[in-house]
């Protein structure tokens, strides 16, 4: 175990029990985001840090043709995704502990396919090493595939003295935007002959970023 999945676990050790219940207010965008992976969905979906799989049993409910995937670095949500998986009777979803920056989902989950969706739900802001794992990201996409990145944004139409108090926040728990994240995501979508789109969450709160094969 790395210090980062450390410093994860030691965050979601107790907060897991209580995450689904509290982060409607604080991750917004995510049903938005889930609408947007549903469109014409065929084939196998990759979550990039699925947390305790809120949007990955969502998503396997209404599809329950498509398999979906999930990894994540703290072994902890984990433990509750898995629980809740069971609960819900689904079949079609396969998680599985790894660092997004290092991992090879496709050979950890022994999928010979590409995936036709790869999503990245407020855990991009979370990863030291964010460009590695949106590499790995876009490395397993398939011919035609779409990449979504959900996370929070630069709070440009927030007052100064909120903003400042939200990058604090995020700070305690080891969040941050990289100014020029965007325009790396469009940098990466050019190298990769992808269409590019940004929307904007609540004043710049949070981007939903979309780069489509
Ligand atoms: C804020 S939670 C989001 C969970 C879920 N995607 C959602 O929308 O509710 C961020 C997740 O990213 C995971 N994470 C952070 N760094 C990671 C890494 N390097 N590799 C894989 N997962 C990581 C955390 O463990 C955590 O579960």
């Amino acid at each position: 175990m790395n210090d980062h999945a450390r410093r994860m676990d030691g965050i979601y050790h107790v907060q897991r029990h209580f995450y689904d219940a509290t982060r409607r207010l604080f991750l917004p965008g995510r049903d938005l985001l889930l609408e947007r992976v549903g469109d014409g969905l065929e084939g196998a979906v990759l979550e990039v840090g699925c947390g305790t799989g809120r949007n990955l049993r969502i998503l396997a409910r209404r599809f329950p043709h498509v398999q979906f995937y999930g990894v994540d670095i703290s072994s902890e949500m984990l433990w509750t995704a898995k629980r809740k998986i069971v609960r819900s009777g689904l079949t079609n979803i396969h998680i599985a502990q790894g660092d997004a920056q290092t991992v090879d989902p496709r050979e950890m989950f022994r999928v010979e396919r590409s995936f036709d969706v790869v999503f990245f739900s407020y855990s991009l802001s979370m990863i030291p090493d964010w460009r590695k794992a949106m590499e790995m990201g876009m490395g397993c996409l398939g011919e035609r595939g779409r990449l979504y990145i959900i996370d929070f944004w630069d709070q440009q139409g927030w007052p100064g003295v909120v903003r400042r108090l939200l990058v604090w926040w995020f700070g305690l728990f080891h969040v941050r935007y990289e100014p020029g994240m965007i325009e790396e995501f469009k940098s990466l979508a050019e190298k990769n002959a992808a269409r590019f789109d940004v929307y904007s969450i609540s004043g710049r709160y949070a981007f939903l970023a979309t780069l489509m094969r």
